[in-house]
């Protein structure tokens, strides 16, 4: 994927509907969008994937909805007012604002780039007897590649680890880093910058200052005990949760990838201390399941062992997906030790004990997270699908491949001319399975057209009405992928479509 096909899924989602720059009219607003008519219902079947299969299919997960505003006090023992912050660094020549461990991490990415231009050579030459795993434990290049990155690693950690800040600009020195805007070597010091937003709540002894959420997870902690008790939760449990949270990203670029506002999708599962390690194993490969489950293809997924761990945590993986621009994070996991539940004890002085039947004796859980972004997904989901697709003989059509069960309209329903009665046909027919789906009608343009419409937003199937429908009550069915044409008895539309872009069919993957 190349930087030409980034720019196209930005000018695809604008252009059909998917998603829009803020206050558009007022000239926008940097890194904040609005998704608009087909993304809203891709983001919410997301969701619905998401949630059904974190929570319906997992007997020990339950959701909540908590508020975005929370007791400042929280962010105090979570460590984020004192701890969540980026170490930012200036150019002086272009003015531009990089985080300093991003433009380090961008440079080791070239090694990596390196090392699969070499398999991906090696793979070409040898074709099926090659043995990648052989290739990379004895290749020479890819030693001296990986040797380089881990000691910029090591380096990376000990700056930041440290907080001696020079230490990182020394290596952005040293590595020979250079402004992409200006190419420039003229940096300022870094510096840490706190990246939550923060308002005035009135209160009757005067203003108070308020946070707005950087994370979600913060609310799930706090209602801990609420849900385990009325719930009578027994531990291993999760408690999932969907909704909005900020950050003061210093460096919002790339689209919908790092926003101000965006969605998380997170779930903390509650475990017995000492068990952490392996529920963090097991979260690891059921998520990166939930990912290839989608069809997407499965090289371009890889998991990153973070070299910085958060405060909280004592062991942190990220699902990478390979973007257009390279290999970035989708989702976290994250093993949160007993960090979050102490502090929030410590804090309040309440016990947020939980007595364990089994082993009797009362102790604070340790927690494993799993933390994705919503929007990211959107844009892993945007970018895998969106093609060109050549026809042959000079004809493409541009096809958005998206899993059928998560496409804005399972079916568009296409009466062949607004005359004969054909639309009375297919207003019946949409009237029947918009109980169950959602489906685009249009009556308008030559069929050909309103397929290739139907192509670029995603649309898997799309039923035609001509005038056999009168007398055969059959209609055709055009399937995105394939463009293969069947005809069906208008009685049998239900159950055909529900088994080709049910959630049902999707979630069963999972199993
Ligand atoms: N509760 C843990 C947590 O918030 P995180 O790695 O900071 O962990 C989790 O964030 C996920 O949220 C990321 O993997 C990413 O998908 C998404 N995310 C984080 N910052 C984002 C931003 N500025 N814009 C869009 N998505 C973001």
């Amino acid at each position: 994927m190349s930087e030409e096909h980034f720019k196209n899924v930005i000018s695809h989602c604008k252009e059909y509907g998917f998603v829009f720059p803020s206050s558009e009219i007022y000239d926008g607003l940097a890194a904040v969008y609005d998704y608009g008519q087909n993304g809203v219902e891709l983001k919410k079947n997301i969701r619905e994937y998401w949630w059904k299969s974190m929570v319906q299919l997992h007997e020990n997960i339950v959701g909540i909805d908590a508020s975005i505003f929370m007791a400042p006090k929280v962010w105090k023992a979570s460590g984020h007012v004192d701890g969540f912050s980026d170490p930012m660094i200036d150019n002086k020549d272009s003015k531009k604002r990089y985080r300093a461990d991003v433009l380090i991490e961008e440079y080791q990415e070239k090694y990596r780039v390196k090392n699969q231009k070499e398999i991906d050579k090696a793979k070409a030459r040898f074709g099926d007897t090659f043995d990648e795993a052989q290739f990379v434990a004895t290749n020479p290049n890819i030693a001296r590649n990986n040797a380089t990155i881990a000691e910029i690693d090591v380096k990376l950690k000990e700056g930041l680890e440290s907080g001696e800040l020079d230490k990182v600009r020394d290596l952005i020195l040293e590595l020979g880093i250079a402004c992409p805007v200006s190419g420039s070597k003229n940096w300022t010091d870094v510096r840490q910058f706190n990246l939550m937003y923060s308002t005035q709540m009135s209160a009757t002894d005067g203003e108070s200052q308020i946070y707005l959420r950087p994370e979600t997870a913060q609310g799930i902690f706090v209602n801990y005990l609420n849900v385990q008790k009325t719930g009578r939760m027994k531990i291993p449990f999760g408690i999932a949760q969907t909704g909005k949270a900020f950050r003061n990203e210093i460096v919002a670029r790339q689209f919908i990838m790092r926003m101000k506002e965006f969605e998380q999708m997170e779930m903390q599962f509650f475990v017995r201390p000492g068990t952490e390690m392996e529920w963090y194993a097991y979260w690891k490969e059921h998520r990166l399941k939930w990912h290839k489950n989608l069809g997407t293809d499965a090289g371009k997924y890889r998991y990153h062992d973070h070299v910085k761990l958060a405060h909280y945590a004592n062991a942190a993986v990220d699902i990478e997906y390979d973007f257009p621009f390279g290999f970035k994070e989708v989702e976290g996991i994250h093993s949160r030790t007993d960090f979050d539940l102490k502090q929030h004890e410590e804090f309040t002085g309440k016990k947020l004990q939980y007595f364990d039947n089994e082993t009797n004796e009362s102790y604070v859980p340790y927690v494993v997270e799993t933390s994705i972004g919503l929007d990211r997904m959107f844009l892993v989901l945007m970018s895998n699908s969106l093609q060109e697709e050549d026809l042959g003989e000079g004809n493409s059509r541009t096809l958005l491949k998206l899993p059928a069960a998560l496409a804005p309209y399972q079916c568009a329903i296409l009466p062949l001319t607004k005359k004969d009665g054909l639309p009375e046909i297919a207003k019946k027919i949409m009237k029947d399975l918009s109980l169950e789906f959602n489906c685009f009608y249009e009556e308008k343009d030559a069929i050909g057209k309103r397929y290739r419409r139907q192509d670029a937003i995603g649309t898997p199937i799309c039923i035609t009405v001509d005038h056999d429908s009168l007398t055969d009550n059959s209609v055709t069915l055009r399937f995105r992928d394939s463009m293969e044409q069947r005809r069906v008895a208008i009685a049998e539309l239900e159950h055909i479509i529900s088994q080709e872009v049910s959630m049902k069919t999707l979630l069963k993957g999972l199993l």
